[in-house]
């Protein structure tokens, strides 16, 4: 990976966060600015851009960690990160299998074409149709409770299909006692008991577990915890063949050591609202997916055994759903700006074409911390007025105050313009559609996805294109 050239620090007080590039995007940027404007007067402002074929880069990262270890691995891939429909074929094409948490994510990924049992259901509120549906498709369910467990005999029972239902069972470990998500201890014992007196209906496979935040200690201690239900599983004759731990790999947006003193200088003066947000995703993670995932096969019990030697040892298959992690580097954000505004204070505020809804961090009382690239028009670049920096945050086209795509206030070296372009990298986990909307009656977003080559250009999202272009 390499980084894209950005202002260094402007004075003590200006702090910059430079966006790690992969060399695609980097090149992309460098030498495709004119595709840039052109595709943005095109398709319209925020643009989305999706490089699929970066997904490999990361999957045989982490491929080869699990390889290393000789353990059986499975990859689902959690299309929920990105509503990129390019990107659910890369991952098909790729021999992943997908974790989808909606029906709609079901057919999008049966018609990349995904086969049915290379699908897996999360979430905890699944429909009866949605259950049918992936029954119907011999696709794997995690269980999320012992209710759904019993909604799923009520709908087996009687049904004269003869098709099991390949399921898992989502564990809540001890440390997230607080979470909604997943089976508790106590109710373990009664959900295999279920499980065991249905085998005419269930074909059960194991277990699953997926955490909030990105800590493989985390992961490791409910790894650990869960033995123990493989074996109660075993006693009732049931057989154990997959452990999956979810996602939650972690992804590096900048380098670590900017990123932490980033941290260690930052005051609310740095925001438009001086308010200092009170968390951030850790945007300069020190390891990456496959350190982490080394980490996590290294780690040992209680005994001197690494879980890759339990999983070998028991012949379990390792399950993992990541999203983010698969998607990392896959898209931009392209944003046009309409206009500069003074304001007090010597600041700018820079409005773009687009609101924040789609690049969502503010919503959450967080913020998206990485620097936008500016792309100068022909026009502005040739004013050497222009020349002179600025802080400015960046707001979005609507009538509400908190609409802004960053509170915090970011150093420019030259002023942008309107009419330039703020390109934000790597938005494809969570940042560019998780949020989108038609506020105001604008179109969303439109989605293109390019090929490796960066000229094949294929749209991934028709609706603004038809909209407004007639395309
Ligand atoms: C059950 C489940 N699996 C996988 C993921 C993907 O997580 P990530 O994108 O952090 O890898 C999520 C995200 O919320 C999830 O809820």
């Amino acid at each position: 990976m390499t980084h894209i050239s950005r202002p260094g620090l402007l004075s003590a007080n200006d702090l910059s966060l430079p966006p790690i590039l992969h060399p695609q995007i980097s090149r992309l940027l460098d030498y495709h600015q004119e595709r840039l404007f052109h595709w943005v007067d095109c398709y319209g402002s925020p643009l989305n851009i999706v490089v699929p074929s970066i997904l490999n880069d990361n999957l045989s990262c982490l491929r080869n960690t699990i390889e290393h270890h000789a353990v059986s691995g499975k990859i689902f891939y959690a299309v929920k990160v990105n509503k990129s429909q390019s990107l659910v074929r890369e991952a098909v094409t790729a021999g992943l299998g997908i974790d989808v948490s909606s029906r709609y994510e079901l057919r999008d990924a049966l018609d990349a074409g995904c086969a049915g049992q290379e699908i897996c259901a999360s979430g905890p509120a699944k429909t009866p149709d949605f259950h049918k549906e992936l029954i119907d498709q011999q696709a794997l369910i995690s269980v999320d409770s012992r209710e759904e467990l019993e909604d799923l005999v009520r709908l087996l029972t009687g049904r004269d299909h003869g098709r099991k239902a390949r399921i898992i069972l989502r564990y809540r470990p001890d440390g997230a006692a607080k979470s909604r998500f997943g089976i508790a201890a106590q109710n373990m014992p009664s959900c295999l008991e279920i499980i065991a007196r249905h085998n005419d209906d269930f074909a059960f496979e194991g277990f699953h577990f997926h955490l909030g935040g990105y800590a493989p200690e985390t992961r490791i201690a409910a790894f650990w915890e869960l033995t123990r239900w493989v074996e109660a599983a075993r006693d009732l004759g049931l057989v154990v063949s997959m452990i999956d731990i979810g996602g939650g790999l972690p992804v590096r947006y900048v380098d670590a050591e900017i990123y932490d003193a980033f941290l260690a200088r930052q005051d609310a003066g740095h925001y438009r609202n001086a308010v200092l947000p009170a968390s951030f995703y850790p945007y300069g993670h020190k390891m990456d997916a496959a350190g982490w995932m080394e980490t996590f096969l290294s780690a040992k019990g209680e005994t001197d055994q690494t879980i890759a030697d339990y999983l070998r040892n028991q012949a379990i298959t390792l399950g993992i759903e990541p999203g983010r992690s698969l998607a990392d580097q896959t898209a931009i954000s392209v944003f046009r700006i309409s206009r500069v505004k003074e304001l007090e204070g010597g600041h700018h505020v820079i409005f773009v074409e687009g609101s924040s809804f789609s690049a969502c961090e503010t919503w959450f009382a967080s913020e998206f911390l990485i620097d936008p690239v500016l792309v100068p028009s022909r026009q502005s670049a040739a004013h050497r007025e222009n020349h002179r920096p600025t802080q400015a945050y960046l707001a979005g086209h609507s009538c509400l105050e908190e609409d802004v795509l960053s509170n915090r206030l970011i150093a420019f070296s030259r002023m942008p313009q309107t009419g330039d372009l703020l390109v934000y990298g790597n938005t494809a986990g969570y940042q560019m559609d998780l949020l989108e909307n038609e506020f105001h009656r604008v179109p969303m977003p439109c989605r293109i996805s390019l090929d490796a080559d960066l000229t094949s250009v294929h749209i991934d999202s028709a609706a603004r294109a038809a909209k407004t272009h007639g395309a």
